[in-house]
């Protein structure tokens, strides 16, 4: 294979980087066999210096040592490790919970979250290391490609981008070969490729192999953070979650930091089976895939937080704001985090949330969280008004004919005309 055709020569967007001009790198390196194979290859292929950046999103069982001390083994000039779980909860989490949001009605869009704060310190680590270009190890089929590239093209329009696994054509047995070439470890060595995993804080998916056969069932071995609901506990367990202003601040009466907030919930529900989503999903780039998700913080702070705000709300917000949490997912989906209908958006959200503030409790059993409890100073509820027994007050009942005769009005006057037109 010639080396133009492997470093991608051939450029279609303006933020590509130019081989010619590239000195210094900036990778997104996760210690993986993708990026590590990145990092030997864009020294070798580009004559490049390469800095790695590795983000901590709280994806479980990283030993960020390890990987940094990969990263300078493989010849990386410098390896940045960041902790920005807090910032990922505060700034990315909290609002898609005010959004409830959901893509595609299951993708509680942990991925999609991350990605452009990745892509933010990406471009912050570059500038600060004298980078040129950042590099990411995302194939040319998925989202994350669009919303790292969209991150770095609107925050950064001086650096450019390159993304050897789409263009390189190596496939895993190259990659392998390649590896052992250049003394990379290859951990689990060459049998069936692994699932393709991506997690954080908020959820973990898994695509490849079988998930690709529609017909195919869940093998349990997908399960990696997530009990099988028919293993978990045969009793259940009640858990209340305390919002204010639409954001979680308690876990069973205990106030606790959000990161600790969401991890615990996480643990709790995945130890009641919560949260597991195998879902049919449209991509950005026009594929249609299939994803399994295990979302055990998001199956039970959503809800809650959904059935929190029902109370809270009115009619008319109730009924308003699903439209405005639906394009708000699929912007963040489709990797327009940047883009000003966002902020526009979270402005509703955060307007609607300042009376989100309660208490929910949910029971957890083998797969299900169901509510089961809720209190909130600011409910719109009054229990005199809604029993069936006496009433009075601010409702009257002999008022309702009156309603229903002119609420019906129009309906009724549509239905006569219709009905005398077609018996003509
Ligand atoms: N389908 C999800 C999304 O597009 C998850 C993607 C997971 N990413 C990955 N690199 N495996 O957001």
């Amino acid at each position: 294979m010639s080396a133009e055709r492997q470093i991608g020569t051939v450029r279609t967007a303006s933020y590509e980087a130019d081989p010619a001009e590239v000195v210094r790198v900036l990778l997104l390196y996760s210690g993986g066999l993708d990026t590590s194979v990145m990092l030997k290859w864009i020294q070798d292929q580009y004559d490049a210096e390469v800095v790695c950046l590795t983000v901590n999103l709280g994806q479980p069982g990283e030993d960020y040592e390890v990987i940094e001390g990969k990263a300078l083994k493989l010849g990386a000039l410098e390896c940045h490790v960041v902790d920005a779980r807090e910032e990922f909860a505060r700034e990315y989490i909290c609002p898609a919970i005010r959004a409830n949001a959901l893509y595609g009605g299951g993708y509680p869009l942990f991925t999609a979250l991350g990605r452009p704060l990745i892509a933010k310190l990406a471009v912050e680590y570059a500038r600060r290391s004298g980078c040129d270009t950042i590099a990411h190890g995302c194939t040319g089929k998925g989202n994350d490609q669009v919303r790292i590239e969209a991150t770095v093209a609107t925050l950064a329009p001086e650096l450019k981008v390159i993304a050897p696994v789409r263009s390189w054509e190596m496939g895993r047995e190259e990659e392998i070969a390649y590896a052992r070439e250049h003394g990379i470890p290859v951990k689990g060595g060459t049998e069936a490729a692994p699932y393709s995993i991506d997690d954080n804080l908020w959820g973990r998916s898994s695509e490849g192999r079988w998930i690709e056969d529609l017909s195919h069932a869940p093998d349990e071995d997908v399960f990696q953070l997530v009990t099988p609901p028919r293993h978990a506990p045969d009793e259940p367990q009640l858990v209340e979650v305390e919002f204010e202003r639409g954001v979680p601040v308690a876990l069973d009466g205990e106030r606790l930091p959000i990161v600790e907030l969401l991890e615990r919930t996480a643990e709790i529900g995945a130890r009641h089976g919560i949260g597991i989503v195998d879902h049919i999903e449209d991509r950005i780039v026009g594929l249609k895939v299939r994803d399994i998700y295990e979302v055990p913080a998001a199956a039970i702070i959503l809800p809650a937080h959904q059935e929190l705000e029902r109370l809270v709300g009115t009619i008319h917000q109730n009924q308003f704001k699903p439209g405005l949490e639906n394009q708000w997912s699929f912007l963040v989906y489709a990797g327009l985090w940047w883009e000003p209908l966002r902020g526009d958006l979270d402005a509703f959200m955060e307007r609607v949330n300042e009376r989100v503030t309660g208490t929910i409790g949910l029971e957890l059993y083998k797969g299900h969280a169901r509510v089961i409890t809720r209190s909130s100073p600011n409910a719109v509820y009054d229990a005199a008004l809604a029993s069936f027994s006496e009433s009075g007050g601010l409702f009257s009942q002999t008022a309702s004919p009156g309603f229903i005769e002119l609420w019906s009005l129009q309906s009724r006057m549509a239905w006569r005309l219709r009905n005398e037109q077609g018996s003509r």
